[in-house]
């Protein structure tokens, strides 16, 4: 079989964590893009040369240009700025949709039969501009929010509880950000529902921490966001579609008529596999939570409105 092959566009924070964890997981060779001179070139050498220490054959290169990402499997893009302290969502939104536009129809070029995952954010929005430029099917194009959203859930309950984190398993649908919604009616530890476990009140706040997760760490960080947790949920999702693994994981996927919705990407459960989103999973919501869910849609469709006058 092939080796499979992995580009990922933006050399920063985020985009050299994935590189880091995709490596160490042997999933395929993987090439690196971005716009600074050296940069890409340099942190690519310095990831291949750690391959004889980790015990994986993964090679990695790194490039301004796009040739050397042609033929790849999976397109993973984290170029673009990240949120500052004071930051408006617009000034983001404005800036990153013309970065990630213009990255995701080069990539998409040279490597048509791809499957993009994308990290930047705003990442609805995001999403929705990678699939406007690349020209690919709703079902090859995603994004990464979900995974992260419920993997900050799972920490902070597996905290709580002193329990294993692999033992929590959490659902967050809707857009990435402040308007998120956390099921904790779909919360389980060990099979058992979460509220045997924590009471109501202190769920919420577990909620509300969730809910501003990527705010406290820019918070903390003053010059950058997080980047360590946000690239290992990409790098999972990526495995699932590599290994044609069909994961049941939240993603920011196309929906066609699922939950009410057409013609918008946002936070859903899907089943990942060679195909890309090869299913989106509806499952019941009480009326507090299709209310909630609404209250996001309806954000993220503003998002589009903006992206749709900028491209
Ligand atoms: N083509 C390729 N790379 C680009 C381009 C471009 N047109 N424009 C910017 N970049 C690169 C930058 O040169 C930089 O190396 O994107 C990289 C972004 O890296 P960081 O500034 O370290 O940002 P990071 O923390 O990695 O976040 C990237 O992911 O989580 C999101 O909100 C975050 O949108 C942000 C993205």
């Amino acid at each position: 079989m092939a080796r499979k092959k992995i580009t990922v566009v933006g050399a920063g924070n985020v985009g050299a964590s994935v590189v880091a964890y995709a490596s160490a997981q042997e999933l395929g060779d993987v090439a690196l893009v971005d716009i600074l001179e050296g940069v890409p070139q340099g942190k690519g050498l310095d990831m291949f040369q750690a391959t004889p220490v980790l015990g994986v054959d993964t090679r990695v290169t790194g490039a301004n240009e796009y040739d050397a990402t042609a033929g790849s499997d999976i397109i993973i893009i984290t170029a673009g700025i990240p949120r500052k302290p004071g930051m408006s969502r617009s000034d983001l939104l404005n800036t990153n949709v013309k970065i990630v536009g213009e990255v995701a129809q080069k990539a998409a070029k040279l490597s048509p039969d791809s499957i993009m995952i994308i990290i930047s954010n705003p990442l609805d929005a995001m999403v929705y501009t990678a699939w406007k430029k690349s020209g690919f099917p709703p079902k090859r194009i995603m994004g990464m929010a979900g995974v992260l959203d419920t993997a900050r859930f799972r920490t902070f309950i597996a905290d709580e509880i002193q329990i294993s984190v692999e033992d929590v398993h959490a659902l967050v649908l809707g857009g990435h950000g402040d308007t998120m919604v956390p099921l904790t009616r779909y919360c389980f530890v060990g099979g058992i529902p979460v509220s045997h476990f924590i009471p109501g009140p202190r769920l919420e706040e577990i909620v509300q921490r969730t809910r501003d997760g990527g705010a406290e760490i820019v918070g903390l960080l003053k010059t950058g966001s997080a980047f360590s947790a946000p690239a290992a949920s990409a790098v999972q999702m990526a495995k699932s579609i590599l290994l044609d693994k069909k994961r049941l994981l939240p993603v920011a996927a196309h929906l066609d008529g699922e939950y009410g919705e057409k013609g918008i990407f946002v936070g859903v459960p899907a089943i990942l596999g060679a195909g890309g989103v090869e299913k989106v999973i509806e499952v019941e919501l009480i009326a507090e939570e299709k209310a909630a869910f609404a209250k996001s849609v309806a954000a993220v469709r503003e998002l589009m409105a903006e992206v749709d006058k900028l491209l």
